[in-house]
């Protein structure tokens, strides 16, 4: 079986004000009726899976059980990490606490924040995913490229994995191109995104940190070993976290490997990384406008507006993005919402 391996680290910036440090966007509601951690779980759970392991902030530990039981998860392996360090040492410390058990053992590795509006199509690429990862591979995910993006990794696809039909080398992997190099690599029509899921053995992912990142294996051996179990919980051991390297997988370990294979996928991705997003996923109006709660619009086209509290209007604009909470009101230009960050972190200097 699968051992799903969740990762709950980002704060979701972006989309302030409902995202907060204390409560990040993995927490909310935002795509469905369920949170995304709650969706992400779903789609790991049932036959053919092991229970999940979750690696969070200890900050929000009580909110990920809750979130996890509410949706009949009960036996999570939740580890806590005393703080961020990125995914790299998240996913070695996974890794680790699986291969006590099975260094055999398939993990799926997962964003508790990323939607799947086609989750039919996972099963399937799971499947041969898993395949290729027991002959030693490290699998991802590669989505059809839709726009110049430079927050995301891009893959070159290569030629067919033989005996593994759907699967492809890898001939290059570009984390987080500069706007030049993403044009390029978009307009080649040869580049996937990475969809920040990854499927391996934990024995692979330990060879290759061992390989290129052993800084990061070695104090994750101590935090895995030293971790104290608590209630429903397994804490990293602090001192030893602390001192790994802070770094992503794709730097650590894709960007570097030999071993790198992509199966691409139609599985309506989406990182749901700023309102925008939102607003892409729908559904719209037949004026393009997507709306959350007890909105009323008019003369309005091509915005998004959503509310968790008081009565919204909107009237007479295009390309917006309104977002209404308990505490704070975001208004802002469509093709600016990447820029929120900048807002949060001037708040958090103002404080
Ligand atoms: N537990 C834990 N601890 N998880 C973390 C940490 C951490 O310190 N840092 C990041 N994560 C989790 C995030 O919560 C998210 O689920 C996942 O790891 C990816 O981290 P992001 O910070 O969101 O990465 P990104 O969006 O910049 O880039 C990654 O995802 C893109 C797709 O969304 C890369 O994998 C890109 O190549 C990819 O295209
Ligand atoms: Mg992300």
């Amino acid at each position: 079986s699968v051992v799903p391996v969740i990762l709950s680290g980002g704060s979701g910036s972006r989309l302030w004000p409902v995202s907060r440090s204390a409560y990040p966007k993995q927490f909310w509601p935002l795509v469905s009726q369920r949170t995304m951690v709650q969706e992400t779980a779903l789609r790991s759970h049932g036959p053919g899976f092991s229970a999940p392991i979750v690696v969070c902030n200890n900050e929000h530990r009580f909110i990920m059980a809750e979130q996890l039981r509410e949706v009949g998860i009960t036996a999570p392996r939740i580890l806590l990490e005393p703080v961020g360090r990125n995914s790299a040492p998240a996913i070695a410390a996974a890794a680790l606490l699986a291969a006590e058990t099975d260094p055999d053992a398939v993990l799926w590795i997962m964003a508790a924040d990323a939607a799947m509006q086609k989750p039919q199509n996972v099963a399937p690429a799971l499947a041969l995913a898993a395949r290729v990862a027991r002959a030693g591979r490290i699998v991802t995910f590669g989505m059809t490229p839709t726009r110049a993006e430079t927050g995301y990794g891009y893959i070159e696809k290569g030629a067919p994995l033989a005996g593994y039909d759907g699967a492809f080398a890898v001939e290059r992997f570009v984390e987080k191109p500069d706007a030049t190099n993403a044009e390029r690599m978009f307009g080649s029509g040869r580049f996937l995104w990475n969809s920040g899921m990854f499927v391996f053995t934990a024995r692979t992912l330990l060879q290759e940190m061992e390989k290129f990142e052993p800084a990061i294996l070695a104090a994750m051996r101590v935090a895995v070993r030293e971790r104290r179990s608590d209630i429903d919980f397994e804490r990293l051991d602090p001192t030893a976290f602390a001192a790994s390297p802070d770094i992503s997988i794709d730097y650590a370990v894709a960007e570097r490997t030999d071993l790198m294979t992509v199966i691409p996928g139609d599985f309506g991705w989406s990182d749901v990384g700023s309102w925008d997003a939102l607003w892409e996923l729908g559904p719209s109006d037949g004026a393009g406008n997507v709306v959350s709660g007890d909105v009323v619009l008019n003369n309005t086209t091509n915005s998004y507006v959503r509310t968790d509290g008081i009565l919204t209007a909107v009237s007479g604009v295009e390309d917006l993005l309104v977002v209404v909470n308990e505490d704070a009101v975001l208004v802002t230009h469509r093709h600016h919402a990447q820029d929120v960050k900048t807002i949060v972190a001037q708040l958090k200097k103002a404080d």
